[in-house]
């Protein structure tokens, strides 16, 4: 990201020139913070990844993803929250400046994976939001952790926020779909809609499970036929 992106987005969502000129610097040094946060808690994952797969001769992962949010959505989201457009507010309020996914072949996979990264002990676990366990009411799920890591700078350790979001494929395919079609406004039968994504939502956990317990099957063979 350059200043000239920066500039931009200011124009696009209006913000003064001022605030730009004072708040330019810090906002991208803090934007380098989270990037490493990222980058050491996705090398956490890959090392967890690596290990397991070693373990039991499968990769638990199925694809992992690191975004940084973007310097529109940032201040879209401090408007909507009424939170004053300044980066120390950004670090104060905003906990998913820093995201990762991480999509899992199977459910239980994700807690196991989970629990060992969050046992780490350079890691604090801020919050954690089970939506697989209580699914949201339109039938969303995927299991949400903010998580607390040390980035070392040249002069100062710093905690820095990440927030990780685990979900299997499937799961992963409803939120995506389901996040698409929020977006088509012409919505005329909303409520059937909706009904019929909780629907697809149970289809697709239940497929899970399933799946999950053909995987086991498998494994138990495996084990009496080495
Ligand atoms: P915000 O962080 O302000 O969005 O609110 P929150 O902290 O209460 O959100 P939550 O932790 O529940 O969800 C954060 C992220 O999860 C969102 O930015 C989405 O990526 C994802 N998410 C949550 N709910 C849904 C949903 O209903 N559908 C889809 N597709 N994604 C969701
Ligand atoms: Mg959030």
């Amino acid at each position: 990201m350059n200043l000239m992106e920066l500039d931009y987005d200011a124009k696009m969502l209006s913000i003064q020139p001022e605030i730009i000129i004072r708040e330019a610097k810090p906002f991208m040094e803090l934007m380098m913070e989270c990037k490493c946060a990222l980058m050491e808690v996705e090398t956490k994952l890959n090392v967890l990844n690596a290990e397991f797969a070693l373990k039991y001769n499968r990769n638990p992962f199925e694809s992992i993803k690191s975004r940084i949010k973007s310097p529109m959505s940032i201040v879209e989201k401090l408007k909507r929250k009424g939170y004053p457009l300044t980066v120390e507010s950004m670090e104060r309020n905003l906990f998913d400046i820093a995201g990762i996914r991480v999509i899992c072949s199977f459910v239980d996979d994700i807690y196991a994976i989970a629990a060992l990264l969050v046992q780490q002990d350079d890691i604090t676990l801020l919050e954690a939001k089970d939506y697989i366990k209580s699914p949201k009411e339109n039938g969303y799920r995927s299991l949400h952790l903010i998580l607390e890591v040390p980035v070392f700078l040249a002069e100062k350790k710093k905690p820095m926020k990440v927030e990780v979001q685990f979900r299997t494929i499937a799961m992963d395919f409803w939120a995506s779909l389901e996040h698409k079609l929020k977006y088509k406004k012409d919505i005329s039968d909303a409520k059937e809609i909706f009904e019929e994504l909780q629907e697809c939502a149970d289809i697709i956990s239940n497929m899970d499970l399933r799946m999950q317990e053909i995987r086991n099957r498998i494994e138990e063979r495996e084990d009496t036929n080495p």
